[in-house]
Protein backbone atom coordinates (compact mmCIF):
# COMPACT_ATOMS: atom_id res chain seq x y z
CA UNK A 1 0.00 0.00 0.00
CA UNK A 2 1.15 3.59 -0.63
CA UNK A 3 0.09 6.72 1.09
CA UNK A 4 0.67 9.98 0.24
CA UNK A 5 1.46 11.73 3.36
CA UNK A 6 1.31 15.19 3.05
CA UNK A 7 -1.46 15.44 0.21
CA UNK A 8 -1.90 19.54 1.13
CA UNK A 9 -5.03 20.34 -0.77
CA UNK A 10 -4.05 22.30 -4.43
CA UNK A 11 -0.67 21.13 -3.67
CA UNK A 12 -0.29 18.77 -7.16
CA UNK A 13 0.95 15.42 -5.27
CA UNK A 14 4.22 14.99 -7.65
CA UNK A 15 5.21 18.82 -6.54
CA UNK A 16 6.33 17.41 -2.83
CA UNK A 17 7.57 14.18 -4.68
CA UNK A 18 7.82 12.02 -1.51
CA UNK A 19 6.09 9.24 -0.27
CA UNK A 20 6.60 6.90 2.71
CA UNK A 21 5.48 3.20 1.93
CA UNK A 22 4.10 1.42 4.51
CA UNK A 23 4.59 -2.54 4.35
CA UNK A 24 3.32 -4.33 7.30
CA UNK A 25 4.13 -1.73 9.67
CA UNK A 26 7.32 -1.15 7.96
CA UNK A 27 7.57 2.36 6.77
CA UNK A 28 9.92 2.33 3.84
CA UNK A 29 11.77 5.58 2.60
CA UNK A 30 11.23 6.83 -1.28
CA UNK A 31 12.29 10.65 -2.44
CA UNK A 32 13.64 12.48 -5.51
CA UNK A 33 15.70 15.49 -4.47
CA UNK A 34 17.26 17.80 -7.03
CA UNK A 35 18.41 20.49 -5.83
CA UNK A 36 20.65 22.72 -8.21
CA UNK A 37 20.93 25.92 -6.96
CA UNK A 38 25.02 26.74 -6.41
CA UNK A 39 25.94 28.11 -2.68
CA UNK A 40 28.68 31.22 -2.08
CA UNK A 41 28.50 30.95 1.31
CA UNK A 42 30.96 33.45 3.38
CA UNK A 43 31.77 37.10 3.90
CA UNK A 44 33.44 39.10 0.40
CA UNK A 45 32.04 36.10 -1.56
CA UNK A 46 30.01 38.86 -3.73
CA UNK A 47 33.01 38.51 -6.30
CA UNK A 48 31.63 35.48 -7.26
CA UNK A 49 29.20 37.51 -8.72
CA UNK A 50 31.17 38.68 -11.72
CA UNK A 51 31.57 35.41 -13.27
CA UNK A 52 28.18 34.01 -12.04
CA UNK A 53 26.07 35.84 -14.80
CA UNK A 54 27.55 35.87 -18.58
CA UNK A 55 28.31 39.54 -19.64
CA UNK A 56 25.87 39.20 -22.44
CA UNK A 57 23.06 38.91 -20.11
CA UNK A 58 20.61 41.73 -19.41
CA UNK A 59 20.14 41.55 -15.73
CA UNK A 60 17.38 43.16 -13.81
CA UNK A 61 18.60 43.86 -10.62
CA UNK A 62 15.74 43.26 -7.80
CA UNK A 63 15.51 44.92 -4.27
CA UNK A 64 12.95 46.10 -1.65
CA UNK A 65 12.39 49.11 0.18
CA UNK A 66 16.21 50.52 0.73
CA UNK A 67 17.85 48.61 3.22
CA UNK A 68 20.15 47.54 0.53
CA UNK A 69 21.74 50.76 0.54
CA UNK A 70 22.26 50.82 4.20
CA UNK A 71 24.49 47.26 4.59
CA UNK A 72 26.69 47.70 2.10
CA UNK A 73 25.17 45.04 -0.51
CA UNK A 74 23.77 47.17 -2.54
CA UNK A 75 27.29 48.89 -3.59
CA UNK A 76 28.87 45.53 -3.70
CA UNK A 77 26.82 44.33 -6.31
CA UNK A 78 27.22 47.43 -8.74
CA UNK A 79 30.34 46.74 -8.96
CA UNK A 80 30.65 43.22 -9.12
CA UNK A 81 28.24 44.20 -12.25
CA UNK A 82 30.23 47.17 -13.61
CA UNK A 83 30.53 45.07 -16.69
CA UNK A 84 27.46 44.04 -16.79
CA UNK A 85 24.00 45.83 -18.63
CA UNK A 86 21.75 45.56 -15.84
CA UNK A 87 18.22 47.67 -14.87
CA UNK A 88 17.09 47.86 -11.14
CA UNK A 89 13.43 47.49 -10.15
CA UNK A 90 13.25 48.40 -5.87
CA UNK A 91 10.03 48.88 -3.99
CA UNK A 92 9.28 44.80 -3.33
CA UNK A 93 7.54 45.18 -0.08
CA UNK A 94 7.16 42.56 3.09
CA UNK A 95 5.11 39.60 1.77
CA UNK A 96 5.33 40.59 -1.69
CA UNK A 97 1.88 41.51 -4.40
CA UNK A 98 1.93 40.33 -8.00
CA UNK A 99 1.12 43.73 -8.17
CA UNK A 100 4.57 45.36 -7.51
CA UNK A 101 5.62 42.23 -9.64
CA UNK A 102 3.79 43.28 -12.62
CA UNK A 103 5.58 46.62 -12.63
CA UNK A 104 8.77 44.67 -12.47
CA UNK A 105 7.47 42.68 -15.17
CA UNK A 106 7.04 45.79 -17.58
CA UNK A 107 10.54 46.71 -17.36
CA UNK A 108 11.68 43.12 -18.04
CA UNK A 109 9.77 43.01 -21.38
CA UNK A 110 10.24 46.48 -22.37
CA UNK A 111 14.23 46.18 -21.79
CA UNK A 112 14.26 42.54 -23.16
CA UNK A 113 15.77 41.15 -19.77
CA UNK A 114 16.84 37.76 -19.45
CA UNK A 115 18.41 37.36 -16.00
CA UNK A 116 16.88 38.22 -12.73
CA UNK A 117 18.80 39.42 -9.35
CA UNK A 118 17.49 39.19 -6.34
CA UNK A 119 18.87 41.03 -3.56
CA UNK A 120 17.28 40.74 -0.34
CA UNK A 121 15.63 38.53 1.67
CA UNK A 122 12.57 36.14 1.37
CA UNK A 123 9.92 38.86 0.25
CA UNK A 124 12.37 40.19 -3.16
CA UNK A 125 13.50 35.90 -3.69
CA UNK A 126 10.07 35.13 -3.86
CA UNK A 127 8.63 38.14 -5.63
CA UNK A 128 11.81 37.21 -8.53
CA UNK A 129 10.42 33.80 -8.56
CA UNK A 130 6.93 34.98 -9.56
CA UNK A 131 8.74 37.33 -11.98
CA UNK A 132 10.98 35.09 -13.21
CA UNK A 133 8.13 32.73 -14.30
CA UNK A 134 5.59 35.26 -15.57
CA UNK A 135 8.11 36.69 -17.89
CA UNK A 136 8.04 33.40 -19.60
CA UNK A 137 3.64 32.75 -19.43
CA UNK A 138 1.20 34.28 -21.76
CA UNK A 139 -1.67 34.02 -19.01
CA UNK A 140 -2.33 35.76 -16.11
CA UNK A 141 0.82 34.03 -13.42
CA UNK A 142 -1.52 34.06 -10.83
CA UNK A 143 -2.42 30.70 -12.26
CA UNK A 144 0.33 29.35 -11.27
CA UNK A 145 -1.23 30.76 -7.21
CA UNK A 146 -4.71 28.72 -8.03
CA UNK A 147 -3.19 25.77 -9.07
CA UNK A 148 -5.00 26.16 -13.00
CA UNK A 149 -1.61 26.44 -14.82
CA UNK A 150 2.38 24.47 -13.47
CA UNK A 151 5.03 26.96 -14.70
CA UNK A 152 6.95 25.10 -17.91
CA UNK A 153 9.56 28.04 -17.92
CA UNK A 154 11.30 30.85 -16.18
CA UNK A 155 13.96 32.99 -16.63
CA UNK A 156 17.04 32.22 -14.94
CA UNK A 157 16.92 33.37 -11.25
CA UNK A 158 20.45 34.71 -8.91
CA UNK A 159 20.13 35.81 -5.29
CA UNK A 160 22.14 37.41 -3.08
CA UNK A 161 21.08 36.93 0.70
CA UNK A 162 20.46 39.91 3.12
CA UNK A 163 18.41 38.35 5.65
CA UNK A 164 18.23 34.68 7.09
CA UNK A 165 14.87 33.42 7.72
CA UNK A 166 12.68 31.49 4.86
CA UNK A 167 15.86 29.22 2.71
CA UNK A 168 13.95 30.06 -0.15
CA UNK A 169 17.36 30.77 -1.53
CA UNK A 170 17.83 27.49 -2.06
CA UNK A 171 14.47 25.88 -2.30
CA UNK A 172 11.98 26.09 -5.30
CA UNK A 173 8.79 27.58 -2.86
CA UNK A 174 7.30 30.82 -4.11
CA UNK A 175 4.98 32.92 -1.60
CA UNK A 176 3.16 35.99 -2.60
CA UNK A 177 -0.10 37.86 -2.54
CA UNK A 178 -2.06 39.56 -4.32
CA UNK A 179 -3.73 42.55 -2.11
CA UNK A 180 -6.68 43.17 -4.44
CA UNK A 181 -8.41 39.99 -3.03
CA UNK A 182 -6.22 40.10 0.24
CA UNK A 183 -5.04 36.28 -0.92
CA UNK A 184 -1.56 35.09 0.52
CA UNK A 185 -0.86 31.93 -1.49
CA UNK A 186 2.09 29.72 -2.66
CA UNK A 187 3.59 27.02 -5.12
CA UNK A 188 6.47 24.69 -5.92
CA UNK A 189 7.85 24.61 -9.28
CA UNK A 190 11.50 23.10 -10.42
CA UNK A 191 12.14 26.11 -12.05
CA UNK A 192 12.27 28.11 -9.40
CA UNK A 193 15.49 27.48 -7.64
CA UNK A 194 17.92 29.95 -8.40
CA UNK A 195 21.46 29.36 -10.65
CA UNK A 196 22.90 30.37 -7.42
CA UNK A 197 22.61 32.25 -3.72
CA UNK A 198 25.26 34.70 -2.28
CA UNK A 199 24.95 34.61 1.06
CA UNK A 200 27.87 36.74 3.21
CA UNK A 201 26.49 37.01 7.33
CA UNK A 202 28.17 40.12 7.12
CA UNK A 203 25.05 41.60 5.24
CA UNK A 204 22.86 40.73 8.36
CA UNK A 205 24.66 43.67 10.21
CA UNK A 206 21.91 45.97 9.49
CA UNK A 207 19.15 43.88 10.80
CA UNK A 208 16.88 44.63 13.53
CA UNK A 209 16.32 42.48 16.67
CA UNK A 210 12.93 41.86 15.55
CA UNK A 211 14.53 40.81 12.20
CA UNK A 212 16.86 38.30 13.47
CA UNK A 213 14.08 36.57 16.07
CA UNK A 214 11.75 36.02 12.93
CA UNK A 215 14.58 34.64 11.17
CA UNK A 216 15.66 32.32 13.98
CA UNK A 217 11.72 31.35 14.58
CA UNK A 218 11.30 30.41 10.87
CA UNK A 219 13.85 28.16 10.93
CA UNK A 220 12.53 26.86 13.66
CA UNK A 221 9.36 26.11 12.67
CA UNK A 222 10.44 25.30 9.51
CA UNK A 223 12.51 22.31 10.72
CA UNK A 224 9.35 21.26 13.05
CA UNK A 225 7.21 21.40 9.84
CA UNK A 226 9.13 18.59 8.84
CA UNK A 227 9.88 16.50 11.91
CA UNK A 228 6.72 16.85 14.41
CA UNK A 229 4.35 14.37 12.43
CA UNK A 230 4.50 10.71 13.32
CA UNK A 231 7.89 8.53 13.75
CA UNK A 232 9.58 7.10 11.05
CA UNK A 233 12.63 5.08 10.10
CA UNK A 234 14.24 8.19 8.32
CA UNK A 235 17.65 8.36 10.86
CA UNK A 236 19.23 10.92 8.75
CA UNK A 237 15.82 13.34 8.62
CA UNK A 238 15.21 13.07 12.50
CA UNK A 239 19.11 13.34 12.90
CA UNK A 240 19.73 16.23 11.01
CA UNK A 241 16.71 17.91 12.13
CA UNK A 242 17.65 17.38 15.68
CA UNK A 243 21.27 19.20 15.26
CA UNK A 244 19.44 22.38 13.83
CA UNK A 245 16.83 22.40 16.04
CA UNK A 246 19.61 21.91 18.86
CA UNK A 247 21.56 24.53 16.59
CA UNK A 248 18.81 27.03 16.76
CA UNK A 249 18.19 26.59 20.49
CA UNK A 250 21.65 27.44 21.18
CA UNK A 251 21.47 30.96 19.05
CA UNK A 252 18.41 31.50 21.26
CA UNK A 253 20.27 30.69 24.58
CA UNK A 254 23.15 33.07 23.39
CA UNK A 255 21.11 36.00 22.22
CA UNK A 256 23.23 38.65 23.41
CA UNK A 257 25.79 37.60 21.30
CA UNK A 258 23.46 37.76 18.34
CA UNK A 259 25.56 40.92 16.78
CA UNK A 260 28.89 38.26 16.40
CA UNK A 261 30.11 37.10 13.35
CA UNK A 262 29.49 33.48 14.40
CA UNK A 263 26.21 33.92 15.38
CA UNK A 264 25.21 35.42 12.24
CA UNK A 265 26.82 32.94 10.35
CA UNK A 266 24.89 30.30 11.96
CA UNK A 267 21.67 31.73 11.63
CA UNK A 268 22.26 31.97 7.70
CA UNK A 269 23.55 28.52 7.70
CA UNK A 270 20.72 26.41 9.74
CA UNK A 271 18.00 29.00 8.19
CA UNK A 272 19.09 27.80 4.52
CA UNK A 273 19.24 24.29 5.49
CA UNK A 274 16.14 24.05 7.49
CA UNK A 275 14.25 24.73 4.02
CA UNK A 276 15.83 23.37 1.42
CA UNK A 277 13.32 20.76 1.82
CA UNK A 278 16.31 17.91 2.51
CA UNK A 279 14.82 16.85 5.71
CA UNK A 280 11.71 16.51 4.59
CA UNK A 281 12.97 13.97 1.99
CA UNK A 282 11.01 11.03 2.29
CA UNK A 283 9.01 11.87 5.58
CA UNK A 284 5.65 12.82 6.46
CA UNK A 285 5.18 16.85 7.02
CA UNK A 286 2.58 19.08 8.39
CA UNK A 287 2.73 22.48 6.92
CA UNK A 288 -0.34 23.61 8.46
CA UNK A 289 1.36 26.34 10.87
CA UNK A 290 2.43 28.01 7.94
CA UNK A 291 -0.89 27.48 6.12
CA UNK A 292 -2.75 29.37 9.02
CA UNK A 293 0.08 31.40 9.63
CA UNK A 294 -0.60 32.83 5.99
CA UNK A 295 -3.74 33.44 6.69
CA UNK A 296 -3.13 35.67 10.23
CA UNK A 297 -0.64 37.63 7.72
CA UNK A 298 -2.85 38.27 5.09
CA UNK A 299 -5.67 39.47 7.23
CA UNK A 300 -3.98 40.83 9.65
CA UNK A 301 -0.26 41.72 8.25
CA UNK A 302 1.59 39.74 11.03
CA UNK A 303 5.15 39.17 10.10
CA UNK A 304 5.66 35.86 8.69
CA UNK A 305 7.57 34.53 11.61
CA UNK A 306 5.43 35.93 14.66
CA UNK A 307 2.27 34.82 12.55
CA UNK A 308 3.86 30.98 13.55
CA UNK A 309 5.17 31.72 16.73
CA UNK A 310 1.23 32.04 17.70
CA UNK A 311 -0.16 29.04 16.03
CA UNK A 312 2.06 26.45 16.94
CA UNK A 313 2.40 25.97 20.17
CA UNK A 314 -1.60 25.41 20.66
CA UNK A 315 -1.59 23.51 17.32
CA UNK A 316 0.72 20.92 19.11
CA UNK A 317 -1.02 21.06 22.32
CA UNK A 318 -4.67 19.95 20.10
CA UNK A 319 -2.54 17.44 18.07
CA UNK A 320 -0.74 16.89 20.95
CA UNK A 321 -1.81 12.65 20.52
CA UNK A 322 -1.21 12.18 16.84
CA UNK A 323 2.15 14.18 17.42
CA UNK A 324 3.38 12.07 20.56
CA UNK A 325 5.84 9.84 19.87
CA UNK A 326 7.78 13.19 17.85
CA UNK A 327 6.95 15.45 20.81
CA UNK A 328 8.50 13.48 23.30
CA UNK A 329 11.61 12.63 21.03
CA UNK A 330 11.77 16.27 20.56
CA UNK A 331 12.07 16.66 23.66
CA UNK A 332 14.55 14.10 24.83
CA UNK A 333 17.03 14.34 21.73
CA UNK A 334 16.99 18.92 21.96
CA UNK A 335 15.76 19.86 24.76
CA UNK A 336 16.70 17.06 27.22
CA UNK A 337 13.22 16.66 28.60
CA UNK A 338 11.66 13.09 29.84
CA UNK A 339 8.72 11.85 29.88
CA UNK A 340 6.73 15.41 29.36
CA UNK A 341 5.44 16.59 26.41
CA UNK A 342 3.56 19.69 27.77
CA UNK A 343 7.23 20.82 29.03
CA UNK A 344 8.61 20.44 25.70
CA UNK A 345 6.32 22.68 23.85
CA UNK A 346 6.69 25.38 26.61
CA UNK A 347 10.17 24.97 25.83
CA UNK A 348 10.13 25.64 22.68
CA UNK A 349 7.24 28.61 23.49
CA UNK A 350 10.65 29.95 25.82
CA UNK A 351 13.17 29.90 22.79
CA UNK A 352 10.72 32.17 20.66
CA UNK A 353 9.95 34.28 23.66
CA UNK A 354 13.89 34.39 24.47
CA UNK A 355 14.44 36.30 20.91
CA UNK A 356 11.64 38.67 21.48
CA UNK A 357 8.80 36.85 19.80
CA UNK A 358 5.01 36.69 21.37
CA UNK A 359 3.46 33.02 21.73
CA UNK A 360 -0.05 35.03 22.03
CA UNK A 361 -2.20 36.49 19.52
CA UNK A 362 -3.13 38.86 21.51
CA UNK A 363 0.03 40.80 21.46
CA UNK A 364 -1.13 41.89 18.05
CA UNK A 365 -4.04 44.14 16.75
CA UNK A 366 -6.54 41.98 15.89
CA UNK A 367 -10.21 41.57 16.21
CA UNK A 368 -12.92 39.76 16.84
CA UNK A 369 -13.14 38.35 13.57
CA UNK A 370 -10.16 36.76 13.58
CA UNK A 371 -11.48 33.04 13.54
CA UNK A 372 -13.91 33.88 10.86
CA UNK A 373 -11.87 35.40 8.84
CA UNK A 374 -9.05 32.43 8.74
CA UNK A 375 -11.78 29.77 8.49
CA UNK A 376 -12.97 31.42 5.42
CA UNK A 377 -9.49 32.20 4.01
CA UNK A 378 -8.64 28.17 4.38
CA UNK A 379 -11.82 27.20 3.19
CA UNK A 380 -11.26 29.39 -0.34
CA UNK A 381 -7.95 27.47 -0.31
CA UNK A 382 -9.36 24.07 0.18
CA UNK A 383 -7.39 23.68 3.18
CA UNK A 384 -10.20 22.04 5.36
CA UNK A 385 -8.57 18.70 6.37
CA UNK A 386 -4.97 19.84 6.63
CA UNK A 387 -1.63 18.43 8.70
CA UNK A 388 0.02 14.88 8.03
CA UNK A 389 -3.07 12.78 8.45
CA UNK A 390 -5.60 15.54 7.26
CA UNK A 391 -7.36 15.84 10.34
CA UNK A 392 -6.73 19.49 11.19
CA UNK A 393 -10.12 20.46 10.46
CA UNK A 394 -11.65 23.81 10.81
CA UNK A 395 -13.70 23.28 14.23
CA UNK A 396 -9.61 22.34 15.15
CA UNK A 397 -7.97 25.67 13.91
CA UNK A 398 -10.95 27.46 15.94
CA UNK A 399 -9.54 25.71 18.63
CA UNK A 400 -6.11 26.75 17.85
CA UNK A 401 -6.95 30.52 18.02
CA UNK A 402 -8.97 30.12 20.60
CA UNK A 403 -6.48 29.21 22.88
CA UNK A 404 -4.00 31.76 21.46
CA UNK A 405 -6.52 34.36 22.53
CA UNK A 406 -6.43 33.51 26.21
O1 LIG B 1 12.51 46.05 1.95
P1 LIG B 1 13.81 46.28 2.61
O2 LIG B 1 14.17 47.69 2.77
O3 LIG B 1 14.92 45.48 2.00
O4 LIG B 1 13.66 45.75 4.14
C1 LIG B 1 13.47 44.39 4.47
C2 LIG B 1 12.05 44.13 4.97
O5 LIG B 1 11.45 45.29 5.45
C3 LIG B 1 14.29 44.12 5.68
N1 LIG B 1 15.67 43.68 5.40
C4 LIG B 1 16.09 42.69 4.59
N2 LIG B 1 17.43 42.56 4.69
C5 LIG B 1 17.86 43.51 5.57
C6 LIG B 1 16.72 44.22 6.01
N3 LIG B 1 16.81 45.24 6.90
C7 LIG B 1 18.05 45.55 7.36
N4 LIG B 1 19.17 44.88 6.99
C8 LIG B 1 19.12 43.86 6.10
N5 LIG B 1 20.22 43.19 5.78
O6 LIG B 1 13.61 43.08 6.37
C9 LIG B 1 12.22 43.22 6.16
C10 LIG B 1 11.62 41.86 5.97
O7 LIG B 1 12.13 41.26 4.80
P2 LIG B 1 11.42 39.99 4.16
O8 LIG B 1 12.15 39.64 2.92
O9 LIG B 1 9.96 40.21 4.07
O10 LIG B 1 11.66 38.86 5.28
P3 LIG B 1 11.76 37.31 5.17
O11 LIG B 1 13.07 36.89 4.60
O12 LIG B 1 11.39 36.81 6.49
O13 LIG B 1 10.65 36.90 4.08
C11 LIG B 1 9.30 36.78 4.44
C12 LIG B 1 8.48 36.33 3.24
O14 LIG B 1 8.88 35.02 2.79
C13 LIG B 1 7.74 34.14 2.80
C14 LIG B 1 6.89 34.73 3.88
O15 LIG B 1 5.55 34.28 3.82
C15 LIG B 1 7.02 36.22 3.59
O16 LIG B 1 6.21 36.59 2.51
N6 LIG B 1 8.18 32.76 2.97
C16 LIG B 1 8.82 32.19 1.94
C17 LIG B 1 9.24 30.89 1.97
C18 LIG B 1 9.97 30.29 0.85
N7 LIG B 1 9.94 30.90 -0.33
O17 LIG B 1 10.57 29.23 0.99
C19 LIG B 1 8.97 30.03 3.13
C20 LIG B 1 8.57 30.77 4.35
O18 LIG B 1 7.87 29.90 5.20
C21 LIG B 1 7.74 31.99 4.10
O19 LIG B 1 6.37 31.68 3.91
ZN1 LIG C 1 8.18 30.13 7.17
Amino acid sequence: MCFVLFDIPKFPKKIYNSVTKTLKGIKKMEFSYDNPTAIEFGKGKIKELTNKISKDKKILLVYGGGSVKKNGSYDQVVKALENHTFFEFSGVEPNPSIETMHKALEIVKKENVDFILALGGGSVIDGCKYLAAAAKYDGDAWDFLDGSAEVQDALPLGVVLTLAATGSETNHLTVVSKTETGEKRMYFSNYSYPQFAIMDPSFMATLSDRQLGNGLVDAFVHTSEQYITYPTTALVNDGYAETLFRGLVKLSDTWEDRRTDAWLENLMHIANQALNFQIGAGVPQDWSTHLIGHELTANYNLDHARSLAVVQPYLLEVMGEEKKEKIAQLGKNVFGIENNNAAVIEAMEKVYNKVGVPTKLTAYEIDDKVIENVSNALIKNGYTEIGENGTITLDKVSTILTMSMK
